[in-house]
């Protein structure tokens, strides 16, 4: 028995959201074939596209099928082939993208004993893997598909929240590899209240926005005082970038994840063509290899 998934690629934080947003592309992501076998344990047989570790206990895919097995009464095991079309460390989620693919290939396989939020907590695992924190604001929307909120991590509380019609995101990734192991080192663990005042409150606009369908003020919300000013120094062209986008319209901008991506969330396909041309051109001039997608 066996089962073919589609692993969406995710940007965490979407600007104001640090750790507990996130959203899932519909047309970006890996895919995966989980079969049960009879041996216990979970086994990679093939990662396709990427070197990564096929070593369970190394691999986030790996790791997180081990949580759920754990949880589990089922006797056997599973095996594991990815086909690897995100890049570990371009910061659209390639690690969640893995975990979360494992725990719901196992869970469908198995019946569906799990709850969608505990298979969350056992796609965390493997976050905790790559980057040596168990965040969620990937694995989340890459299980509950659209926009997800973690409103609190203990306990886990995960709020999803469907995306507007027309929103599309453009995301354009400099070729060069950023860990969020270490990008999450150079962050501040302090801030003023000012600061904090002004994120939650595009925290909380941004919601009002998309659970209004209000475009301009998922736009006025797509702020960040606390990370963007610290990450962005890694980032090629982060600045004429983020610039150029809202020049050619859209809504807002920000570092995709820990970085080095960099999304735009724009109302309309053409609208998101536009700012993905704005955006490629930023980096044609300045000599900046990357690639770019529209979802
Ligand atoms: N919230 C995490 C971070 C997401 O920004 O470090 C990593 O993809």
């Amino acid at each position: 028995e066996e089962v073919r998934v589609f692993c969406p690629a995710t940007i965490a934080n979407i600007s104001c959201g640090f750790d507990v947003l996130g959203l899932a592309l519909d047309s970006v992501g890996d895919e995966m074939v989980v079969r049960k076998t009879i041996k216990k344990g979970v086994f990679i047989t093939k990662i396709d596209g990427q070197n990564l570790p096929l070593q369970t206990e190394k691999n986030a895919a790996g790791v997180a099928g081990l949580a759920l097995l754990e949880k589990s009464n089922y006797p056997g095991g599973f095996e594991i082939e990815i086909y690897k079309k995100i890049k570990p460390g371009s910061g659209i989620g390639s690690s969640a993208a893995s975990s979360a693919g494992a725990v719901w290939a196992m869970d469908y396989l198995l019946g569906h004993p799990f709850t969608k939020t505990e298979l969350v907590t056992f796609a965390m695992e493997g976050e905790r893997l790559a980057s040596e924190v168990a965040h969620a604001d990937n694995v989340a929307p890459a299980l509950f598909g659209d926009f997800t909120l973690v409103r609190s991590y203990t306990p886990l509380d995960i709020v999803p929240i469907k995306a507007p019609e027309e929103l599309y995101a453009t995301i354009i990734h400099p070729q060069i590899e950023v860990k969020t192991s270490d990008s999450r080192k150079i962050l501040k663990t302090t801030l003023s209240m000012e600061t904090a005042i002004k994120q939650w409150g595009n925290v909380g606009g941004l919601i009002a926005g998309l659970l209004q369908n209000d475009y301009e003020l998922i736009g006025r919300s797509l702020e960040d005082h606390i990370v963007e000013p610290i990450r962005s120094i890694l980032i090629p062209g982060f600045d004429k970038v983020k610039k150029a986008s809202l020049e050619a319209g859209a809504l807002g901008a920000g570092i995709s994840g820990s970085g080095p991506s960099i999304f735009a969330l724009c109302r309309g396909r053409d609208n998101a063509e536009n700012v993905a041309r704005t955006m490629k051109e930023v980096y044609v001039n300045i000599g900046v290899e990357h690639d770019i997608h529209v979802s």
